[in-house]
């Protein structure tokens, strides 16, 4: 991703699970510091000149941690959402120009957010993630029932936080479009509602660089629309997932895997009410290829994938630009 000249984004979530730290120590935190430094420096060993970025959530409870540890090697921006990143600034302050960049459902959020870290911190975000839950995938950050309300829709929140940005804060707060984003069409019409750019997940899900097991990608090629469920996560929030075997025997109210095997959440139903299951573990197991235990996160529209690709074959498309590292590749 970051080759292409996008950013390319490390999720911090249950990192650690499928590292050799972990698997020595059995000290979920201390390896996850361990397998971020790792990743990032991986990632920049691979993209020298890219730029290279940490998702790291509120709702998770080495937040601070995971934000100190990716200043402190050289991630270029932090995305944080799954709460209100109000303390980012101070997590994030060994390098003041490390960007920061909350994830918000609502102007309301992203006006406390920014004016939080004005009073507080002297600075504002570089920019603000609206990400729709009606159509992205994972955690989202409205309720169940308020899904499909068109309060929520990008159609609507994204021209309003653009011009909540020109308003207060002279158009330096650039909004960027987050769910349902497949191909050009989609990224013209975000930018046409005021977007200066978009976030993109499912659509690099089926590609050869994408790190989960090919049984992963293989269920997203084989899926129909009628795949895409909403699950109940631990964390109290709905998550947009895909239908496999363990999802269906979720919601027969057949017991799956429910140890927790990281206490990794703040609030988690899993650990403090034996209800749901351990979504570290459910998250690991999808990435390494268990469809029997594991949970695929998805986006609405992900059950487009038809066959595998390249990244930068991606880029080119969504682009029209010929890939720079195709070119490099071709120059030898
Ligand atoms: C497999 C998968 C994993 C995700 N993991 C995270 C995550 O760890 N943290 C996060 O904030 N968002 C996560 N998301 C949400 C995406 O970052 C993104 O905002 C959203 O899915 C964009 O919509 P799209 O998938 O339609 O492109 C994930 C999405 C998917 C599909």
């Amino acid at each position: 991703m970051a080759n292409e000249g996008g950013v390319g984004i490390i999720a911090t979530v249950a990192l650690s699970l499928a590292s050799d730290h972990y698997r020595k120590a059995k000290d979920y935190f201390k390896a996850n510091i361990k397998a971020l430094a790792d990743e990032l420096a991986w990632a920049r060993e691979i993209s020298p000149q890219g730029i290279i970025g940490v998702n790291c959530m509120v709702a998770i409870r080495d937040f601070e941690e995971m934000v100190r540890t990716s200043v402190e090697h050289g991630a270029q921006m932090i995305i944080s959402g799954a709460g209100l990143p109000l303390r980012l600034p101070e997590f994030a302050a060994a390098d003041p120009k490390t960007a920061l960049v909350p994830i918000v459902s609502s102007v309301r959020a992203a006006a406390l957010i920014a004016k939080r870290w004005l009073r507080t911190y002297r600075r504002i975000p570089e920019a603000i993630v609206f990400e729709d839950p009606n159509k992205a995938g994972g955690h989202l950050g409205a309720s169940r029932h308020q899904l499909y309300d068109p309060e929520f829709d990008a159609d609507r929140v994204v021209p309003e936080l653009a011009e909540w940005a020109r308003k207060e804060y002279g158009d330096e707060i650039p909004i960027i479009w987050a769910g349902g984003v497949w191909d050009r069409g989609d990224i013209d019409h975000a930018l046409s509602m005021g977007a200066k750019g978009v976030q993109m997940a499912s659509r690099f899900i089926c590609t050869h660089e994408c790190d989960a097991a090919d049984s992963f990608k293989q269920a997203f090629i084989d899926a129909k629309s009628s795949d895409v469920v909403i699950v109940d996560s631990p964390a109290g929030l709905p998550g947009r997932a895909l239908k496999t075997k363990f999802i269906e025997k979720l919601f027969r109210g057949v017991e799956v895997e429910s140890k927790c095997v990281a206490t990794c959440l703040m609030e988690c139903r899993c650990r403090d009410a034996d209800e749901t299951f351990c979504i570290a573990y459910a998250l690991h197991k999808a990435q390494q290829g268990d469809m029997e235990d594991g949970l695929l996160f998805t986006g609405s529209n992900a059950v487009r994938h038809t066959h595998m690709q390249h990244v930068w074959q991606i880029f080119e498309e969504l682009t029209g630009q010929p890939s720079p590292s195709r070119l490099v590749a071709q120059r030898g």
